[in-house]
Protein backbone atom coordinates (compact mmCIF):
# COMPACT_ATOMS: atom_id res chain seq x y z
CA UNK A 1 0.00 0.00 0.00
CA UNK A 2 3.19 2.36 0.34
CA UNK A 3 3.38 2.06 -3.79
CA UNK A 4 6.99 0.88 -3.71
CA UNK A 5 7.79 3.41 -1.08
CA UNK A 6 9.76 3.21 2.30
CA UNK A 7 7.07 5.52 3.87
CA UNK A 8 3.67 6.73 3.79
CA UNK A 9 4.61 10.25 3.48
CA UNK A 10 6.93 9.98 0.77
CA UNK A 11 4.29 8.28 -0.85
CA UNK A 12 1.81 10.95 0.13
CA UNK A 13 4.12 13.56 -1.35
CA UNK A 14 4.42 11.80 -4.50
CA UNK A 15 0.41 11.34 -4.65
CA UNK A 16 0.26 15.11 -4.99
CA UNK A 17 -0.30 15.21 -8.63
CA UNK A 18 -3.27 12.87 -8.45
CA UNK A 19 -4.83 14.30 -5.09
CA UNK A 20 -5.14 17.85 -7.36
CA UNK A 21 -6.70 16.26 -10.32
CA UNK A 22 -9.11 14.76 -7.77
CA UNK A 23 -9.36 17.17 -5.94
CA UNK A 24 -10.56 19.39 -9.29
CA UNK A 25 -12.45 16.86 -11.35
CA UNK A 26 -15.57 17.95 -12.02
CA UNK A 27 -15.39 21.01 -10.93
CA UNK A 28 -14.05 22.81 -13.78
CA UNK A 29 -16.24 22.85 -16.71
CA UNK A 30 -14.32 23.26 -20.15
CA UNK A 31 -11.78 25.53 -18.74
CA UNK A 32 -13.77 28.35 -18.22
CA UNK A 33 -16.29 28.28 -15.46
CA UNK A 34 -15.86 26.23 -11.59
CA UNK A 35 -19.04 24.07 -10.91
CA UNK A 36 -19.55 23.04 -7.38
CA UNK A 37 -22.17 19.83 -7.32
CA UNK A 38 -24.10 19.84 -4.52
CA UNK A 39 -23.18 23.63 -2.75
CA UNK A 40 -26.41 24.69 -1.26
CA UNK A 41 -24.88 28.20 -0.88
CA UNK A 42 -26.82 30.10 -3.73
CA UNK A 43 -25.24 33.16 -5.60
CA UNK A 44 -27.11 35.94 -3.86
CA UNK A 45 -25.87 34.11 -0.70
CA UNK A 46 -22.59 35.04 -1.86
CA UNK A 47 -23.36 37.84 -2.73
CA UNK A 48 -24.89 39.02 0.59
CA UNK A 49 -21.58 37.87 2.84
CA UNK A 50 -20.59 39.91 5.18
CA UNK A 51 -17.33 37.80 6.52
CA UNK A 52 -16.20 34.54 6.40
CA UNK A 53 -14.48 33.19 9.68
CA UNK A 54 -12.34 29.95 9.23
CA UNK A 55 -11.31 27.46 11.99
CA UNK A 56 -9.00 25.03 11.78
CA UNK A 57 -5.79 23.44 13.77
CA UNK A 58 -2.55 22.66 12.85
CA UNK A 59 -1.62 21.82 9.27
CA UNK A 60 -5.33 22.80 8.57
CA UNK A 61 -4.44 25.96 10.05
CA UNK A 62 -2.48 27.18 7.61
CA UNK A 63 -4.01 25.90 4.56
CA UNK A 64 -7.04 28.02 5.67
CA UNK A 65 -4.27 31.01 6.35
CA UNK A 66 -3.61 31.12 2.14
CA UNK A 67 -7.04 30.15 1.85
CA UNK A 68 -8.07 33.85 3.33
CA UNK A 69 -5.59 35.51 0.94
CA UNK A 70 -6.98 33.75 -1.97
CA UNK A 71 -11.06 34.41 -1.06
CA UNK A 72 -10.13 37.75 -0.12
CA UNK A 73 -8.30 38.76 -3.47
CA UNK A 74 -10.76 37.08 -5.52
CA UNK A 75 -13.80 38.74 -4.36
CA UNK A 76 -12.96 41.26 -1.48
CA UNK A 77 -14.93 39.65 1.14
CA UNK A 78 -12.89 40.29 4.74
CA UNK A 79 -11.91 36.68 6.03
CA UNK A 80 -10.42 36.24 9.68
CA UNK A 81 -8.90 33.20 10.47
CA UNK A 82 -8.53 31.64 13.72
CA UNK A 83 -7.15 28.33 15.84
CA UNK A 84 -10.08 26.43 16.71
CA UNK A 85 -9.21 26.46 20.26
CA UNK A 86 -8.82 30.36 20.34
CA UNK A 87 -12.32 30.65 18.60
CA UNK A 88 -14.22 28.80 20.93
CA UNK A 89 -13.15 30.76 23.69
CA UNK A 90 -12.66 34.00 22.36
CA UNK A 91 -16.62 35.17 21.75
CA UNK A 92 -16.18 35.60 18.62
CA UNK A 93 -18.96 38.77 16.75
CA UNK A 94 -20.76 36.56 14.52
CA UNK A 95 -23.24 38.96 12.66
CA UNK A 96 -26.02 37.78 10.20
CA UNK A 97 -24.62 36.88 6.71
CA UNK A 98 -20.88 35.12 8.45
CA UNK A 99 -20.21 32.33 7.07
CA UNK A 100 -17.74 29.95 8.53
CA UNK A 101 -15.37 27.47 7.08
CA UNK A 102 -14.36 25.04 8.83
CA UNK A 103 -11.15 22.74 7.98
CA UNK A 104 -10.03 19.79 8.96
CA UNK A 105 -8.42 16.69 7.09
CA UNK A 106 -9.97 13.44 9.65
CA UNK A 107 -13.62 16.31 9.75
CA UNK A 108 -13.13 14.16 13.65
CA UNK A 109 -10.94 17.07 15.05
CA UNK A 110 -12.32 17.95 18.71
CA UNK A 111 -11.36 21.76 18.96
CA UNK A 112 -12.72 22.28 14.94
CA UNK A 113 -15.59 20.42 15.62
CA UNK A 114 -16.25 22.32 19.10
CA UNK A 115 -16.09 25.63 17.08
CA UNK A 116 -17.84 24.66 14.24
CA UNK A 117 -21.23 24.17 16.49
CA UNK A 118 -20.22 27.19 18.63
CA UNK A 119 -20.62 29.33 14.94
CA UNK A 120 -24.24 27.29 14.24
CA UNK A 121 -24.98 28.17 17.67
CA UNK A 122 -24.35 32.10 16.78
CA UNK A 123 -26.59 31.64 13.64
CA UNK A 124 -23.30 31.32 11.25
CA UNK A 125 -23.87 29.28 7.94
CA UNK A 126 -21.03 26.26 8.23
CA UNK A 127 -19.18 24.91 5.51
CA UNK A 128 -16.67 22.45 5.63
CA UNK A 129 -13.58 21.09 4.10
CA UNK A 130 -12.84 18.09 5.03
CA UNK A 131 -11.00 14.66 3.11
CA UNK A 132 -13.31 12.20 4.69
CA UNK A 133 -16.47 11.52 3.58
CA UNK A 134 -19.15 10.79 6.51
CA UNK A 135 -16.66 12.76 9.24
CA UNK A 136 -18.31 14.74 12.12
CA UNK A 137 -17.34 17.85 10.50
CA UNK A 138 -18.82 16.78 7.14
CA UNK A 139 -21.73 15.58 8.92
CA UNK A 140 -22.80 18.68 11.22
CA UNK A 141 -21.94 20.96 8.33
CA UNK A 142 -24.15 23.07 5.73
CA UNK A 143 -21.89 22.55 2.71
CA UNK A 144 -18.75 20.27 2.37
CA UNK A 145 -16.53 21.09 -0.31
CA UNK A 146 -14.49 17.60 -0.05
CA UNK A 147 -10.62 17.40 -0.85
CA UNK A 148 -10.05 14.16 -2.47
CA UNK A 149 -6.47 13.72 -1.89
CA UNK A 150 -7.39 10.07 -0.55
CA UNK A 151 -6.43 8.23 2.78
CA UNK A 152 -3.64 10.11 4.30
CA UNK A 153 -1.84 7.42 7.15
CA UNK A 154 1.39 9.50 7.73
CA UNK A 155 0.62 11.41 11.07
CA UNK A 156 2.26 14.38 9.25
CA UNK A 157 -0.42 15.90 6.52
CA UNK A 158 1.09 16.71 3.01
CA UNK A 159 -1.48 15.77 0.27
CA UNK A 160 -4.75 16.63 2.22
CA UNK A 161 -2.79 20.43 3.32
CA UNK A 162 -2.21 20.93 -0.23
CA UNK A 163 -5.33 19.62 -1.63
CA UNK A 164 -6.87 22.17 0.82
CA UNK A 165 -5.15 24.78 -1.09
CA UNK A 166 -6.72 23.63 -4.39
CA UNK A 167 -10.05 23.67 -2.56
CA UNK A 168 -9.59 27.27 -1.81
CA UNK A 169 -8.86 28.22 -5.19
CA UNK A 170 -12.06 26.38 -6.49
CA UNK A 171 -14.20 27.87 -3.78
CA UNK A 172 -12.60 31.61 -4.08
CA UNK A 173 -13.40 31.51 -7.86
CA UNK A 174 -16.06 29.96 -7.34
CA UNK A 175 -17.61 32.96 -5.18
CA UNK A 176 -16.19 35.43 -7.69
CA UNK A 177 -18.23 34.21 -10.29
CA UNK A 178 -21.30 34.75 -8.48
CA UNK A 179 -19.89 38.22 -7.35
CA UNK A 180 -18.59 39.22 -10.59
CA UNK A 181 -15.40 40.09 -9.05
CA UNK A 182 -13.20 38.61 -11.90
CA UNK A 183 -13.41 39.71 -15.35
CA UNK A 184 -13.96 36.38 -17.50
CA UNK A 185 -10.51 36.69 -18.95
CA UNK A 186 -8.38 36.80 -15.93
CA UNK A 187 -11.07 33.91 -14.83
CA UNK A 188 -10.06 31.90 -17.77
CA UNK A 189 -6.03 32.09 -17.26
CA UNK A 190 -6.59 31.39 -13.47
CA UNK A 191 -8.43 28.17 -14.55
CA UNK A 192 -5.36 27.69 -17.11
CA UNK A 193 -2.61 27.98 -14.58
CA UNK A 194 -4.97 25.69 -11.95
CA UNK A 195 -5.01 23.00 -14.48
CA UNK A 196 -1.51 23.01 -14.75
CA UNK A 197 -0.22 22.51 -11.57
CA UNK A 198 -0.45 18.54 -10.96
CA UNK A 199 1.89 18.49 -14.04
CA UNK A 200 4.15 21.00 -12.90
CA UNK A 201 4.77 19.22 -8.98
CA UNK A 202 5.13 16.33 -11.17
CA UNK A 203 7.94 17.56 -12.72
CA UNK A 204 9.13 18.96 -9.19
CA UNK A 205 9.14 15.72 -7.76
CA UNK A 206 11.67 14.48 -10.83
CA UNK A 207 14.39 17.16 -9.78
CA UNK A 208 14.78 16.27 -5.77
CA UNK A 209 18.70 16.20 -5.71
CA UNK A 210 19.56 20.09 -4.45
CA UNK A 211 17.06 19.30 -1.50
CA UNK A 212 18.41 16.38 -0.13
CA UNK A 213 21.44 18.23 -0.40
CA UNK A 214 20.21 21.01 1.76
CA UNK A 215 18.49 18.40 4.30
CA UNK A 216 22.32 17.19 4.67
CA UNK A 217 23.24 20.54 5.61
CA UNK A 218 20.77 21.38 8.05
CA UNK A 219 20.39 17.98 9.25
CA UNK A 220 23.14 18.67 12.27
CA UNK A 221 21.56 22.13 13.19
CA UNK A 222 19.59 23.08 16.56
CA UNK A 223 17.70 25.37 15.25
CA UNK A 224 16.96 27.51 12.56
CA UNK A 225 14.03 30.07 10.53
CA UNK A 226 11.68 30.05 7.68
CA UNK A 227 10.86 33.17 6.60
CA UNK A 228 8.68 35.25 4.58
CA UNK A 229 5.87 37.52 3.09
CA UNK A 230 2.64 36.97 2.39
CA UNK A 231 1.59 33.99 1.21
CA UNK A 232 4.86 33.18 1.79
CA UNK A 233 4.80 33.70 5.46
CA UNK A 234 1.70 31.61 5.45
CA UNK A 235 3.94 28.90 4.02
CA UNK A 236 6.75 29.18 5.68
CA UNK A 237 4.45 28.80 8.94
CA UNK A 238 3.42 25.00 7.52
CA UNK A 239 7.29 24.43 6.20
CA UNK A 240 8.50 25.27 10.08
CA UNK A 241 5.90 23.07 11.74
CA UNK A 242 6.58 19.91 9.14
CA UNK A 243 9.98 20.38 10.34
CA UNK A 244 9.45 20.47 13.53
CA UNK A 245 7.13 17.88 14.00
CA UNK A 246 9.16 14.70 12.18
CA UNK A 247 12.82 15.91 12.54
CA UNK A 248 12.65 17.56 15.60
CA UNK A 249 15.26 20.23 15.04
CA UNK A 250 13.39 23.57 16.50
CA UNK A 251 12.33 25.97 13.77
CA UNK A 252 10.50 29.04 13.67
CA UNK A 253 8.37 30.84 10.71
CA UNK A 254 8.65 34.20 10.93
CA UNK A 255 7.13 37.17 8.94
CA UNK A 256 10.56 38.46 7.46
CA UNK A 257 9.92 41.97 7.58
CA UNK A 258 9.33 41.59 11.34
CA UNK A 259 12.62 40.36 11.87
CA UNK A 260 14.16 42.94 12.81
CA UNK A 261 11.84 43.64 15.59
CA UNK A 262 13.31 41.37 17.75
CA UNK A 263 14.49 37.46 16.58
CA UNK A 264 16.81 38.66 14.39
CA UNK A 265 19.20 38.55 17.76
CA UNK A 266 19.19 35.01 17.50
CA UNK A 267 20.89 35.11 14.42
CA UNK A 268 24.53 33.92 14.45
CA UNK A 269 27.33 32.80 12.06
CA UNK A 270 25.75 29.67 10.12
CA UNK A 271 21.93 29.83 11.23
CA UNK A 272 20.32 28.54 8.17
CA UNK A 273 17.43 30.59 7.12
CA UNK A 274 15.02 29.36 4.74
CA UNK A 275 13.73 32.10 2.61
CA UNK A 276 10.70 31.73 0.82
CA UNK A 277 10.53 34.41 -2.44
CA UNK A 278 7.58 33.24 -4.35
CA UNK A 279 5.80 36.08 -4.53
CA UNK A 280 6.74 38.70 -7.27
CA UNK A 281 5.55 41.61 -5.63
CA UNK A 282 7.48 41.12 -2.69
CA UNK A 283 10.35 40.02 -4.02
CA UNK A 284 12.37 43.24 -3.33
CA UNK A 285 11.69 43.35 0.13
CA UNK A 286 12.24 39.99 0.91
CA UNK A 287 15.56 40.16 -0.75
CA UNK A 288 16.44 43.32 1.54
CA UNK A 289 15.53 40.67 4.72
CA UNK A 290 17.59 38.45 3.28
CA UNK A 291 20.41 40.98 2.71
CA UNK A 292 19.96 41.80 6.49
CA UNK A 293 19.98 38.05 7.99
CA UNK A 294 23.42 37.53 5.52
CA UNK A 295 24.47 40.68 7.46
CA UNK A 296 24.54 38.81 10.42
CA UNK A 297 25.99 35.48 9.49
CA UNK A 298 23.02 33.60 8.47
CA UNK A 299 23.33 30.55 5.92
CA UNK A 300 20.27 31.78 3.54
CA UNK A 301 18.56 29.20 1.18
CA UNK A 302 15.82 31.05 -1.04
CA UNK A 303 12.90 29.28 -2.27
CA UNK A 304 11.88 31.47 -5.76
CA UNK A 305 10.21 30.85 -8.95
CA UNK A 306 12.10 30.24 -12.03
CA UNK A 307 13.61 32.89 -13.78
CA UNK A 308 14.03 35.08 -10.34
CA UNK A 309 17.85 34.65 -10.35
CA UNK A 310 18.06 37.46 -9.02
CA UNK A 311 18.21 35.98 -5.52
CA UNK A 312 21.48 34.42 -6.59
CA UNK A 313 23.17 37.32 -5.60
CA UNK A 314 22.10 37.53 -2.08
CA UNK A 315 21.24 33.80 -1.08
CA UNK A 316 23.71 31.18 -0.97
CA UNK A 317 21.71 28.64 -2.11
CA UNK A 318 18.16 29.26 -4.30
CA UNK A 319 15.67 26.52 -5.08
CA UNK A 320 13.52 26.90 -7.84
CA UNK A 321 9.64 26.21 -8.56
CA UNK A 322 8.19 26.04 -11.43
CA UNK A 323 6.65 29.30 -12.78
CA UNK A 324 3.10 29.91 -11.83
CA UNK A 325 0.34 33.15 -10.67
CA UNK A 326 1.61 34.51 -7.13
CA UNK A 327 -1.86 33.12 -5.42
CA UNK A 328 -0.96 29.65 -6.69
CA UNK A 329 2.65 29.81 -5.77
CA UNK A 330 1.82 27.84 -2.10
CA UNK A 331 0.66 24.46 -4.48
CA UNK A 332 4.08 24.36 -5.97
CA UNK A 333 6.77 25.35 -3.18
CA UNK A 334 5.28 23.90 -0.48
CA UNK A 335 6.21 20.20 -2.53
CA UNK A 336 10.44 20.93 -1.98
CA UNK A 337 9.58 22.12 1.19
CA UNK A 338 7.64 18.88 2.73
CA UNK A 339 10.27 17.00 1.20
CA UNK A 340 12.75 19.25 2.84
CA UNK A 341 11.12 17.81 5.69
CA UNK A 342 11.33 14.43 4.81
CA UNK A 343 14.54 14.42 4.35
CA UNK A 344 15.95 15.85 7.39
CA UNK A 345 13.77 13.70 9.43
CA UNK A 346 15.01 10.43 7.60
CA UNK A 347 18.99 11.52 7.64
CA UNK A 348 18.32 12.06 11.60
CA UNK A 349 16.66 8.47 11.75
CA UNK A 350 13.43 9.32 13.43
CA UNK A 351 10.58 6.99 12.48
CA UNK A 352 8.92 9.60 9.81
CA UNK A 353 5.25 8.33 9.53
CA UNK A 354 5.20 7.89 13.48
CA UNK A 355 6.51 11.65 14.84
CA UNK A 356 6.99 10.79 18.26
CA UNK A 357 4.09 12.27 20.91
CA UNK A 358 1.84 12.74 18.19
CA UNK A 359 -1.34 11.37 16.79
CA UNK A 360 -2.92 11.65 13.41
CA UNK A 361 -6.64 12.54 14.72
CA UNK A 362 -6.73 14.44 17.70
CA UNK A 363 -9.81 13.84 19.19
CA UNK A 364 -9.53 14.97 22.59
CA UNK A 365 -9.26 18.89 23.37
C1 LIG B 1 0.52 18.29 11.05
C2 LIG B 1 -0.84 17.78 11.18
C3 LIG B 1 -1.73 18.38 12.20
C4 LIG B 1 -3.18 18.41 11.72
C5 LIG B 1 -4.12 18.89 12.82
C6 LIG B 1 -5.55 19.02 12.34
O1 LIG B 1 1.20 17.71 10.00
O2 LIG B 1 -1.22 16.91 10.45
O3 LIG B 1 -1.30 19.65 12.58
O4 LIG B 1 -3.26 19.26 10.62
O5 LIG B 1 -4.08 17.99 13.91
O6 LIG B 1 -6.05 17.81 11.86
P1 LIG B 1 -7.32 17.75 10.94
O7 LIG B 1 -6.98 18.43 9.66
O8 LIG B 1 -7.61 16.30 10.78
O9 LIG B 1 -8.42 18.50 11.65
Amino acid sequence: EKNGFDTFMLKEIHDQPRAYQDTMRGRINEGKEIVLPGMTLSAEQIRGLKQIHMVACGTAYHAALVGKTVIERLTRIPVEVDLASEYRYRMPVIRENTLVIAVSQSGETADTLAAMREARQCGARVMAITNVIGSSVAREADDVLFTLAGPEIAVASTKAYSSQLIAFYLLGLFMAQSMETLDQASLIELIAMLERLPSQVEEMLEGLEPVRQIAEQISNQNHLFFIGRGLDYSLAMEASLKLKEISYIHSEAYAAGELKHGSLALIEEGTPVIALATQELLLEKTASNIKEVKARGAYVIALALEGQTELEKTADQVIYVPRTYSLLAPALAVVPLQLLAYYTASIRGNDVDKPRNLAKSVTVE
